[in-house]
């Protein structure tokens, strides 16, 4: 059990749930996200929140069956902050009531303005005569739960902010966890201030913490962890040996699909720098001889996955008697999401870099970043000592340069794909781009094109310039380069990579493309 002072969200289907316990991380808050369906009377029992936060929602609380909380909530005697369908459910169990939208809907930008003194929840708000909030409710609360009173209206929202001060409970109609709330944060802070919390969830605490709590589950087994070269794994697996020393042995699997000198900085990496135990297995013929031929992106990911998977094994079995597999799982992955189509049922998104192993191989998972989104994973690796140009790499996919290289693979279009790939992102360094671009790549194109350079005619490859701006990688941008960037940038690529004679520039977003190009 977490020693930290512990915030409860209870998520009611909010898309933007996660980002209520982003605002608190960033605030020094431990905060956990559990869907309604899972709090029961028990649970809160044993989590025992110092407060407790009602996300928004996609139901309406008037129908049959929505979502609630347990009533025991109430009763907990610790703050309660109700947002959107939060605090319509907070109303409408209270004693207050609900009614549908009848024009009453609001979504988008809205302006709330003050309607009784200040109170704690809103220290720093209000310096000018109204804050921008955003709304996002059909439903509205017409009548307050008895003990409440008004503190801020907007035109569609007679009750934007309402609280009962006895029970410190607040209830808000809009989303103060979006950017769009450009105060929102503000508003955090006052709750949780409010509430007691010091603030104490920092990376060095959660250090000490994830420490202790591996030494506990591993006691003096075995633990493999397979190593990626990104930096989910790496932090992970460097955590490990800083809690169980050699009882960690990490492989890292070489498919001859990395990128310019790779292998040879990770390996350097964890041997030099932190003398972990790791076997470097080039597994290179293996893995481009079974690809020989194959050019479907489907049957190339397949035939990588399994692969990979027979040759950590195979690995994994020079270290004898491993029990454990460690993986660098981070908690989006993780949190459980609400699934109103499928009744109470639950979807849980789990995430298996090598997917199948833990089943095939009998082991069990140590999986110490579960509880971290990415930002706050390069911050323990920064706690951790990692060089800041590992921790700020670019995310690499698992079946590597493979994606980037349509069509079939092979030897001399990757050769030429490394070359090319590790101009760019020089070009991306030296112009001080690289950490404003989510991620950044060359693709090789199966196409050769004629060309002229000198007096003499060329028939090369092509190849595409990727780059794109994103939070999460689920949606995409592309990062728009300067013509000057980019006309240096081909005429390097062309003059300094053999092999190559044209160079495209990918324009296009995701959705409807991909990041990778198969
Ligand atoms: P797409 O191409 O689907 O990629 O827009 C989104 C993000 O995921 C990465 N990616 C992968 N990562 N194994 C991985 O570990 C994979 O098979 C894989 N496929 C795509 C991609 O690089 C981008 O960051």
């Amino acid at each position: 059990m977490s020693t930290h002072d512990r915030l409860l969200i209870i998520d009611f289907g909010s898309q933007v749930t996660q980002l209520i316990a982003r605002r608190l991380r960033e605030l020094n808050v431990y905060c956990e996200i559990h869907p309604y369906q899972n709090v029961t009377d028990a649970f809160l029992a044993d989590f025992a929140p110092k407060a407790v936060i009602f996300s928004g929602g996609p139901a309406s609380v008037l129908d049959e069956g929505s979502p609630r909380p347990p009533e025991g909530v109430f009763a907990l005697g610790v703050p309660i902050l109700g947002i959107c369908y939060g605090q319509q459910v907070m109303m409408q169990m209270l004693g207050g009531r609900v009614e549908r939208g009848h024009g009453t809907a609001e979504f988008g930008r809205a302006y709330v303005t003050p309607s009784a003194e200040r109170i704690d929840l809103l220290k720093g708000w209000f310096a000018q005569d109204r804050e921008q909030v955003w709304m996002s409710h059909g439903d509205h609360v017409a009548e307050i739960a008895p003990g409440f009173t008004v503190y801020g209206t907007s035109p569609n929202a007679p009750f934007a902010i309402t609280a009962d001060l006895s029970r410190n409970f607040f209830a808000v109609q809009f989303h103060p966890e979006v950017h769009h709330t450009p105060n929102g944060k503000t508003l955090y802070e006052n709750f949780v201030r409010l509430a007691g919390f010091t603030g104490d969830w920092t990376m060095g605490a959660y250090r000490e913490e994830a420490i202790r709590k591996i030494r506990e589950q591993v006691g003096d087994a075995k633990v493999i962890c397979g190593l990626s070269g990104g930096v989910d794994s790496s932090v992970a697996a460097v955590l490990i040996h800083e809690a169980i020393g050699d009882q960690l042995t990490c492989v890292f699997v070489d498919h001859g699909l990395l990128r310019l000198n790779e292998a040879e900085e990770v390996v350097a990496m964890f041997r030099d720098n932190y003398n972990i135990p790791l076997i470097h297995a080039d597994e290179s013929d293996l893995f481009l001889g079974a690809l020989e031929g194959v050019s479907d992106p489907e049957v190339k990911r397949k035939t990588i996955g399994k692969l990979f998977i027979d040759v950590f094994q195979k690995h994994a079995a020079e270290v004898g008697g491993a029990e454990f597999l460690a993986q660098g799982t981070l908690y989006p992955d993780v949190i459980e999401s609400v699934s109103f189509s499928g009744g109470p049922s639950v979807t849980i998104k789990s995430h298996h870099n090598v997917g199948g192993l833990p089943e095939k191989m009998g082991l069990k998972l140590v999986e110490p970043l579960r509880e971290l989104f990415k930002d706050e994973v390069r911050a323990l690796g920064h706690e951790l000592g990692l060089p800041a140009s590992f921790i700020g790499r670019h995310p690499f996919p698992g079946p590597g340069l493979a994606i980037r290289c349509p069509g079939e693979i092979s030897r001399e279009k990757l050769e030429i794909l490394r070359k090319a790939d590790a101009v760019y992102i020089d070009q991306i360094r030296k112009h001080g781009l690289y950490d404003e671009i989510w991620q950044a790549f060359v693709a090789i194109l199966p196409v050769r094109t004629v060309g002229v350079m000198g007096d003499g005619r060329t028939y090369d490859y092509a190849c595409a310039l990727r780059a794109v701006t994103s939070v999460d990688g689920m949606t995409a941008d592309y990062y728009p380069f300067t013509h000057d960037f980019l006309g240096e940038t081909a005429t390097r690529i062309i003059n300094e990579v053999k092999g190559i004679n044209r160079v495209t520039y990918d324009i296009t977003s995701k959705p409807p493309g991909t990041i990778e190009w198969e």
